[in-house]
């Protein structure tokens, strides 16, 4: 097995929000190969589709590297969920064009939803870009790149029903060997109105859930602790086999059985919910299986029901209420719930904006990703209504919800000072090498001493002090309360 060194650059350092981090590919040893480097930007499951696209290239004779000097194939992996996110790659491929005026035969695709959305116009607007390549078409790369190696731009943009990349094993880019995604399903079928989503990765489709416990299977045989189930909405998993009628389908939460039963010692995580889709079957499995976290990623994007209706998300205010009340009344009230939130969206008023504080007071989410909206091209929302809250109010209501979700974090982080925690160790802290670095059970990461323990062991910490980010503490031989 070739090695692969587990660096993980984050590369813009003030862009606090993980979304909008880069993600580079990491170094194998290449006795040989064409060197391909590979930059990642958005989600988890872009992250999880480049390391498709890194292995579907080693069969064809490239090796990743961490210099995109070295590379003979500069891949960017692009997200167009905000602006931002889109002039963060157009920078990058400006930065790209002395590499390529050095060495024409250098070849640079665009990949992901970028792509998906530009589809050819991007060729036109960026004259560096040889390929263009839309999520569904990554096991056309080889062909790709040889066109583009002709000196032809390659493009192939076309959405498919059915390709879930089931059988290829990703080859695990920035790894620490412990913790690993795993993609369930691609697509989006839900049709919020400010999302791009389901126009860049098309319609919802499941992997099937044999070729997942499987990929789970042998992550834990090589050493994995832990797997995050991803999807666009994985509470609407569904796999019906083809051809035998009397095969049973799976849904999700039968799906996440199957995986936690893999084996006692690994855990398992999911994102995203939605919060109209996740059942009580899938609570009552969380509860029932040890190894399944009691996290979940409920995004509410606002707490205004007349927001939410204009943002098609098909919950009131009152219905998401009940399901957070739901949710602790069968996981109880240490659930680690964290959201998502649109600030600004279209129409929104101050009241809006007040009904979404006071969501969040109501709930107290352990955790939060928050956003200012940023209309997208063609969606729903950029047809039907018009983007009228001032950059400036967007950003002050912004501030607010961020503030708020510091002081949430901070209180909801102090309940858990002064109890056991069993904690997977991901790696040392960020800041010493004395100390160890892992998560507990909500997801909330832990740094305590590291004493003799190592990356992979689950240790029971006995949590004495936080911050709003970290929860600090000591190993204890007792086992939890
Ligand atoms: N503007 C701002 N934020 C957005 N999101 C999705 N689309 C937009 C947009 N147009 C946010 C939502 C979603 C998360 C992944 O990104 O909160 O849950
Ligand atoms: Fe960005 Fe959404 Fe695409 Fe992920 S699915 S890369 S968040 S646009």
């Amino acid at each position: 097995m070739e090695r692969i060194t587990d660096t993980l650059k984050i590369l813009n350092e003030e862009d606090k929000q993980n979304l909008d981090n880069a993600r580079i590919s990491v170094d194998e040893s290449n006795d040989g190969k064409r060197k391909l480097y590979i930059e990642s930007y958005g989600c988890q499951m872009n992250f999880a589709d480049s390391e498709i696209v890194a292995s579907i290239l080693r069969d064809n004779g490239f090796a990743t590297t961490s210099k995109y000097e070295d590379a003979e194939l500069i891949l960017l992996n692009t997200c167009a969920i905000r602006d931002n996110a889109e002039q963060k790659v157009r920078n990058r491929l400006q930065h790209l064009i002395p590499i390529k005026k050095k060495n024409p035969l250098v070849k640079i695709g665009v990949l992901g939803c970028m792509a998906e959305r530009l589809k050819a116009k991007l060729l036109e607007e960026e004259k560096v870009v040889d390929m263009v390549v839309g999520p569904d078409a990554y096991r056309d790369l080889p062909r790709l790149v040889e066109e583009a190696e002709t000196g032809q731009k390659a493009v192939n943009v076309f959405l498919s029903r059915e390709e879930t990349y089931a059988d290829i094993t990703p080859i695990r880019l920035d790894s620490n060997g412990v913790t690993a995604f795993i993609s369930i399903m691609r697509g989006c079928d839900n049709m919020c109105s400010f999302c791009v989503v389901p126009y860049t990765r098309g319609r919802e489709r499941s992997r099937d859930p044999h070729s997942i416990v499987k990929e789970a299977t042998d992550l834990f045989n090589q050493g994995y602790r832990e797997v995050t189930l991803l999807g666009q909405n994985v509470d609407s998993y569904k796999w019906s086999p083809e051809n035998s009628e009397n095969a049973e389908s799976v849904n999700f939460a039968q799906l996440l059985e199957m995986v936690a039963l893999v084996n006692p010692d690994l855990r398992i995580r999911f994102s995203t919910s939605h919060p109209k889709d996740i059942t009580d079957e899938v609570l009552y499995t969380m509860k029932k299986y040890e190894n399944i976290c009691k996290y979940i990623h409920l995004p509410a994007q606002s707490g205004s029901t007349r927001i939410l209706e204009l943002m098609n998300r098909t919950y009131t205010r009152e219905w998401y209420i009940n399901k957070i009340d739901r949710i602790r009344e069968i996981l109880g009230e240490e659930c680690g719930i964290s959201q998502d939130i649109i600030a600004g969206f279209c129409t929104e008023t101050e009241e809006d904006h007040q009904e979404t504080l006071s969501l969040l007071e109501y709930v107290k989410y352990d955790y939060g990703y928050m956003f200012a909206y940023s209309e997208r091209p063609n969606t729903p929302a950029a047809k039907k209504l018009k983007d009228d809250i001032a950059e400036d109010v967007k950003k002050r209501r912004l501030n607010e919800i961020i503030a708020l979700q510091q002081r949430l974090s901070f209180e909801r982080n102090k309940l858990a000072v002064g109890k056991v925690h069993k904690v997977l160790v991901e790696g040392f802290s960020k800041r010493s090498n004395e100390h160890l670095q892992g998560r507990n059970d909500q997801n909330k990461v832990v740094v305590f001493p590291k004493e003799h323990f190592k990356k992979g062991d689950y240790v029971n910490v006995f949590v004495t002090d936080c911050t709003a980010a970290t929860l600090i503490g000591h190993s204890v031989t007792e086992e939890l309360v």
